[in-house]
C-alpha cells in the first residue's frame, strides 16, 4: 500500500513542481546531497576521503519542454567541467527523459552525444540511468547510437524486467550497473515477487561477473552483497572487474566498511532542486525511510 502511495506521489507532476520552490524538505537532505553543484562537490570530496567513488546525478523529472531539457544539459555539462576541474573521483548518472526523450528522439540524442562528447575529452564516464518500460527500449537504442562513436558510455540492467537476462547478454561489453528495479511495472513486463526478482538479479551478477566488461552491483541488500563477496572469491574474479554501489544517505556503515575491506566502491550522489520524485521513489523502496522523514517533521 505505502509502496503505490509514495510511487504515486512520485509521478505527481504539481508536487514535484511545487517542491522545487521550497529546498529539500521532509528529510529528503538526508538522501539528496545539496541543492545545488558546489554542495555536491563537497560531498564527493568527503567520500573520495574515504576511498570511495561518486557517480553524480542532477537531479530533473517531468522535462516535457526543450528549454528545460537545454537547462538540464547545461546543468550537466558544469557537472563535467565540475569533476575535471576540482580532480574529483567521480561519473555522471543522468535519465534520457531529463534530456527530452518524451520531448523528440533526435533532439534528446543531440543533448546526450554533447554531454557524452565533453565526458570523452576528460576521460569521465557517463552512465545512462534506466527509468520505467516505456523508455527502456528507446534508451538502450540512444546507447547503441552513441557507443558507435564513445566508449565512456553505459547503462542500467533492472532484473525484475523478464527481459533483463537478454540484456544483459546483448550488454556484456558495457560497462553495466545492475539493479532490481524502483518503478512500478506490470505483470506484463516484469516479475512482481520479489523472491523472483532476486533469484533473476544474482543470475544477472553472476553473468556479467563471469562474462561482461565491468559491473556495478547496486544494492543495499545484505544478502547480495554477500553472495556477491563469495562468487568472486570462489571464481577468482580480480577486484577491478566490479564494485559495489549504494545510494548517498543509505547505510552509510556498510559503505565504509566495504571500501575498507579494498573493494571498489561508489556512491550514487543526487542533488538540485527536482529532488521529490527522487525522494518519493527511494520511500517506495523502503518505507522505513519513513523515520527519516519523521526525525525531520519531529526535530526542531
Ligand atoms: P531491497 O530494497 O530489495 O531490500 C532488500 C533487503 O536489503 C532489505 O530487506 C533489507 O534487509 C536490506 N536493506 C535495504 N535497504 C536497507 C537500508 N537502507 N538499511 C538497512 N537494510 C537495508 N533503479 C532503477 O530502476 N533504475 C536505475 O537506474 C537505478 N539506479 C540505481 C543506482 C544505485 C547506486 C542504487 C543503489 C540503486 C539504483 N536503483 C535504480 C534502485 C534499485 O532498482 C532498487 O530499487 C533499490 O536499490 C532498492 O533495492 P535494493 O537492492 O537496494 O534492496
Amino acid at each position: 500500500m505505502l509502496k503505490e502511495l509514495f510511487i504515486g506521489l512520485s509521478q505527481n507532476q504539481l508536487l514535484n513542481t511545487a517542491a522545487k520552490k521550497y529546498g529539500l524538505k521532509l528529510g529528503a537532505q538526508t538522501v539528496v546531497a545539496g541543492t545545488n553543484l558546489p554542495e555536491a562537490i563537497q560531498t564527493i570530496r568527503e567520500l573520495n576521503a574515504h576511498g570511495i567513488s561518486a557517480t553524480i546525478d542532477n537531479l530533473g523529472e517531468f522535462v516535457f519542454e526543450r528549454d528545460e531539457a537545454v537547462m538540464a544539459k547545461e546543468q550537466i555539462l558544469d557537472v563535467v567541467r565540475a569533476i575535471h576541474e576540482n580532480g574529483v573521483d567521480a561519473h555522471i548518472s543522468l535519465k534520457p527523459s531529463q534530456l527530452g526523450l518524451d520531448i523528440d528522439r533526435e533532439f534528446c540524442y543531440e543533448n546526450l552525444r554533447e554531454i557524452v562528447a565533453a565526458a570523452s575529452e576528460h576521460d569521465i564516464f557517463i552512465n545512462i540511468d534506466m527509468e520505467d518500460h516505456a523508455r527502456l527500449q528507446p534508451s538502450f537504442d540512444l546507447l547503441d547510437e552513441l557507443h558507435k562513436e564513445y566508449d565512456n558510455v553505459g547503462t542500467v540492467i533492472q532484473a525484475y524486467f523478464y527481459r533483463a537476462e537478454e540484456d544483459v547478454r546483448a550488454y556484456k561489453d558495457f560497462r553495466l550497473r545492475l539493479v532490481k528495479g524502483a518503478y512500478k511495472e506490470p505483470a506484463e513486463y516484469a516479475y512482481i515477487d520479489k523472491a523472483e526478482i532476486d533469484r533473476n538479479y544474482i543470475e544477472l551478477i553472476e553473468y556479467h561477473l563471469l562474462n561482461g566488461k565491468f559491473t556495478s552491483i547496486a544494492t543495499h541488500d545484505d544478502k547480495i552483497i554477500d553472495h556477491v563477496k563469495q562468487f568472486v572469491e570462489e571464481h577468482n574474479i580480480s577486484r577491478d572487474k566490479f564494485e559495489f554501489q549504494m545510494l548517498y544517505g543509505f547505510r552509510r556503515d556498510l559503505q565504509l566498511q566495504l571500501a575498507s575491506e579494498g573493494y571498489n566502491f561508489t556512491t550514487y550522489v543526487p542533488f538540485g532542486n527536482d529532488w521529490f520524485g527522487y525522494f518519493m521513489r527511494r520511500l517506495a523502496e523502503r518505507p522505513q525511510n519513513l523515520n527519516l522523514v519523521a526525525k525531520q517533521v519531529f526535530t526542531p
